[in-house]
């Protein structure tokens, strides 16, 4: 941590909030390799911004192109990985955006740090709320479908530590919404998405 810096107040999140007719959040999916956490999280993108809503979605593959870029698979890295890209959609939520990320995050204690960076803000802020969605799929129906040939890879010792092969999945204990991907289309995750955001005031 520096030393020698100072927390800036500025606008509080609820003038913001008021201003922008929004209040942020972070929705999280989570799930394996090929579970359709980014197909879902895309729908849903789309769907919220016909509704009017300011939303952004961080995503897996995407952030490994730059800001995480020097990041690769092993236990540290995906925590590195994990606690940037928490930050990250921290801002956006703060920002009275909703934002959306898809990633693996595989570990429990990765995916605490996260909620639990939500819940402190450095200012006089509420904390921004935070609804891990779990993406559930079994690993042999994932593998099945291995849209980009990285099970395949993976079974012949081509790629090292890789979710649900040879490294761990810690399925999420506790995650505000479940999906069941293998027998929920597309449409009914975003509807039932978007009704928990609805039912939680975080649509308006
Ligand atoms: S993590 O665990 O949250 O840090 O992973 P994430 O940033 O979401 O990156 C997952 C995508 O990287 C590709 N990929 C791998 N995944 C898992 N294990 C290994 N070893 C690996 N190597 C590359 C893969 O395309 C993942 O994308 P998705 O969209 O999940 O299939």
């Amino acid at each position: 941590m520096s030393t020698n810096i100072t927390w800036h107040a500025g606008l509080t999140r609820q003038e913001r909030s008021d201003l922008r007719k929004q209040k942020g959040c972070t929705v999280w999916f989570t799930g394996l390799s090929a579970s359709g956490k980014s197909t879902i999280a895309i729908a849903l993108e789309q769907h919220l911004l016909h509704l009017g809503l300011a939303t952004y979605r961080l995503d897996g593959d995407n952030v490994r192109f730059g800001l995480n870029k020097d990041l690769g698979f092993s236990p540290k890295d995906r925590e590195e990985n994990i606690r940037r890209i928490a930050e990250v959609a921290k801002l956006f939520a703060d920002s009275t955006t909703i934002a959306l990320t898809s990633f693996i995050s595989p570990y429990a204690a990765d995916r605490q740090l996260a909620r639990d960076l939500h819940a402190s803000t450095n200012n006089t802020d509420a904390p921004l709320p935070f609804i891990e969605v779990f993406i559930d799929i079994p690993v042999e129906e994932a593998e099945k479908r291995d849209p980009k040939g990285l099970y395949k890879k993976a079974r012949a010792g081509e790629i090292k530590e890789f979710t649900g092969i040879s490294a761990p999945y810690e399925r999420p204990e506790k995650a505000e919404i479940h999906i069941h991907s293998e027998k929920t289309s597309v449409e009914e995750a975003v509807r039932i998405i978007t009704q928990y955001l609805e039912e939680k005031g975080l649509l308006k």
